[in-house]
């Protein structure tokens, strides 16, 4: 049994299964990288301070570099006495230089402690993040530009509504996407703030230097308030609603691809080796994959909510509640980055069915707007037109026509005003090509934007 770092005021044993319940090495050794980078900054700031001596620090420091080096060649096991990340980086320094180890944990707490490493962890995980989504943007951008004149239809209620191209529809992806990276990026501002100096909450009395840490570390500054710095998980929460946010677009992406993979759509093929098999129905190729990463979502929307309700009814300042941060923090950002990258992968192994998705916007009167709008032009007022077309839609259903197969004749029935001009108005390239305005489906719009995004979010 490794002796407690605050066995001094005890007399007897933790309990076993105490000292279970309580541990968190189980799932904070991953912080080990950011714990160490952190007991190096905070070594060399108290020498720099005179707290202890130079060549004290250096030793310490080296120590520090083999006990993550030791970690990382798995030569020092994680064990459950070490009840966390910081007891065990702290041990086995002593262990290794002696009292001199004694002397790391000079005016810091692992309130602070922790609160540091997690924040180092958060940055590292936006970053690749953001990289990551860079990489979905690019693979929708090379799809779309893949096939930047097809045809789709495009639906609302999940009917056909009007036709849109291919590429217009990904873009819109591209765009939430874009979003997401925003939201990242600004919540980057309030992770980089270094809460080391704070203590256990009411700050040190010994004369750190909090700015030369934070420097060292990179944060944009030092926090303001000591039992703020050391109780706040804000920004954990922060990163699992841009997470959660994420994974909610890659799911909407994901069950379009199902559909659209399904029999009754046929709009899109899946390669092979981006789909799974039935064990029992010889005939079956599944879209496991998007079908993940739909669910998926599911635990990281959990994550936020668990912890929000961890959070809600928690006094000032640190409580051991706040330890229950990491396993969801970790599960969240290990999902997002996998699903991702698959996502990025996935979007690589897709080809639109041309002829299908052509047959589709045909068909179901995705031109009746357009053939109403047609009639505005002709001095008909638009909920007049509705009215119009309404009718002759009914009346070419009742036909099994098309609104472009009806006989120019039986159209003037409907309204006096329609000349022969009205059939260059009812194809679905007609109709995508009329909508020449900003942020619409118009070739040349689509065009810009393509090359826009790829300026934007492809580096
Ligand atoms: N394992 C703890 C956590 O993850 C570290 C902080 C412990 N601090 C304390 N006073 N017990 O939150």
């Amino acid at each position: 049994m490794v002796r407690k770092t605050w066995g001094g005021r005890f007399k007897e044993e933790t309990d076993t299964l105490v000292n279970r319940f309580n541990a968190s090495i189980g799932f904070d050794r991953r912080l080990y990288a950011q714990d160490i980078l952190g007991s190096v900054a905070h070594a060399r700031m108290l020498a720099r301070q005179g707290i202890i001596q130079e060549e004290e620090a250096a030793r310490m420091i080296e120590a520090l570099g083999e006990i993550k080096r030791g970690i990382e060649r798995g030569e020092i096991p994680f064990s459950e006495d070490f009840e966390d990340i910081h007891t065990l980086v702290e041990k086995n320094l002593i262990e290794r230089i002696g009292a001199l180890g004694e002397k790391l944990h000079t005016g810091r707490s692992r309130n602070d402690q922790v609160a540091l490493d997690i924040r180092l962890y958060v940055r590292d995980v936006i970053h690749e993040t953001i990289a990551l989504i860079g990489r979905v943007q690019e693979s929708l951008i090379e799809l779309g530009e893949k096939n930047v004149d097809l045809i789709m239809p495009g639906y609302t209620h999940l009917q056909r509504a009007q036709p849109v191209l291919v590429a217009h529809h990904l873009l819109a992806y591209v765009e939430m996407l874009g979003r997401d990276r925003a939201r990242l990026t600004e919540g980057l501002r309030r992770v980089n703030v270094l809460p080391l100096g704070s203590a256990a909450l009411a700050g040190s009395t010994f004369p750190l230097d909090r700015e030369g840490v934070a420097r060292e570390l990179g944060f944009e500054g030092v926090s303001r308030n000591s039992m703020d710095a050391v109780s706040d998980r804000d920004f954990i929460l922060e990163f699992l609603f841009a997470a959660a946010a994420v994974m909610m677009h890659l799911s909407r992406m994901s069950e379009e691809l199902i559909i659209w993979s399904s029999q009754e759509f046929g709009f899109i093929t899946i390669s092979d080796g981006f789909c799974t098999g039935s064990s029992i129905m010889p005939q079956k190729k599944n879209p496991d994959v998007p079908e993940l990463i739909r669910g998926k979502t599911g635990r990281v929307y959990g994550h936020l909510m668990g912890l929000l309700t961890t959070m809600k009814g928690l006094p000032l300042a640190y409580n051991k509640d706040m330890q229950e941060d990491k396993e969801g923090l970790f599960d969240a950002a290990d999902t997002l980055t996998l699903c991702l990258e698959i996502m990025a992968r996935l979007l690589r192994e897709v080809t639109f069915n041309a002829e299908r998705l052509k047959a589709a916007a045909a068909e179901g009167y995705l031109v009746a707007t357009d053939l109403a709008d047609y009639l505005v032009g002709k001095g008909v007022t638009f909920r007049e037109a509705h009215g119009v077309v309404g009718r002759m839609v009914l009346h070419a259903m009742e036909r099994g026509l098309e609104l472009h197969d009806l006989p120019l004749d039986e159209m003037k029935g409907f309204s006096r005003v329609i000349d022969e001009q009205v059939y260059g108005w009812l194809s679905a390239e007609a109709c995508v090509a009329r909508r020449k305005l900003t942020g619409g489906t118009g070739p040349e719009r689509v065009r810009e934007a393509l090359a826009a995004a790829r300026k934007e979010w492809v580096s």
